[in-house]
């Protein structure tokens, strides 16, 4: 089992959001897919706070893979489902065999600001198409508002980040805001979190 001391900060403020944005759809029983899931530490802790939604956590690495099925029986998750290979680059029908509108949420947490403008393109296409309608994505992350990267201390971390890929870097808001509209959603909440994070929103219209 992997352990990533950032996941056991932060799992509980972004499981009181969740509750929050999912409260409107929670008499009924949600399929949610998560992009990037890491170690599986979030997706473990979620499925117990939140019963009403069945997970389906992916990444790209089988590490990753491997560390989540570990978390899934060492928590006996019974609403995560096993962790499939998913690269958010790539066209939609390569997701794993999801079929088109059957997701009501896709979820993303620290995910776009480590990754190219490509697998941001691919996350909205992707959801676009895999989201039902009204179905939410939703990235947690670090972001630059109009061009404007602030504190200064998410300022060190975009130049930490484009040290390890001078692809990767924060996201900008407005641009994951066009994105979203020229795939058919549109943003609709930007929640502040702990230090300067935020939770990004967007509805599938
Ligand atoms: C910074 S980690 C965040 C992990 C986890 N969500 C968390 O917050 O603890 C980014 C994760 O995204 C995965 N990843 C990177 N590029 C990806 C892609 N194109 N498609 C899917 N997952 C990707 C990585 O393998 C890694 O697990």
């Amino acid at each position: 089992m992997l352990l990533s001391p950032q996941a056991e900060r932060n799992w509980e403020s972004i499981c009181l959001m969740l509750e929050d944005v999912l409260e409107e759809k929670s008499h009924k029983q949600l399929f949610a897919l998560e992009l990037g899931s890491g170690t599986g530490q979030h997706v473990a802790r979620f499925a117990h706070r939140l019963p009403f939604v069945t997970w389906q956590p992916s990444d790209i690495k089988e590490e990753c893979r491997e560390s989540i099925k570990a978390y899934i029986t060492a928590t006996h998750a019974k609403t995560v489902l096993q962790p499939v290979h998913l690269d958010a680059s790539e066209p939609w029908d390569k997701w794993a065999g999801l079929p088109c509108s059957s997701c009501d949420v896709i979820f993303a947490i620290n995910l776009l600001q480590y990754s190219s403008f490509k697998t941001a393109q691919g996350v909205f296409m992707g959801a676009g198409e895999i989201l039902k309608q009204n179905g939410f994505l939703i990235t947690y992350g670090v972001y630059a508002v109009n061009g404007i990267i602030t504190p200064s201390c998410n300022e060190h971390l975009d130049e930490e980040i484009r040290k390890i890929n001078p692809e990767w870097g924060l996201p900008d808001v407005d641009v994951l805001r066009q994105l979203a509209y020229g795939n058919g959603m549109r943003m609709e909440r930007m929640i502040e979190m702990e230090d300067f994070y935020k939770c990004l929103v967007f509805r599938k219209l």
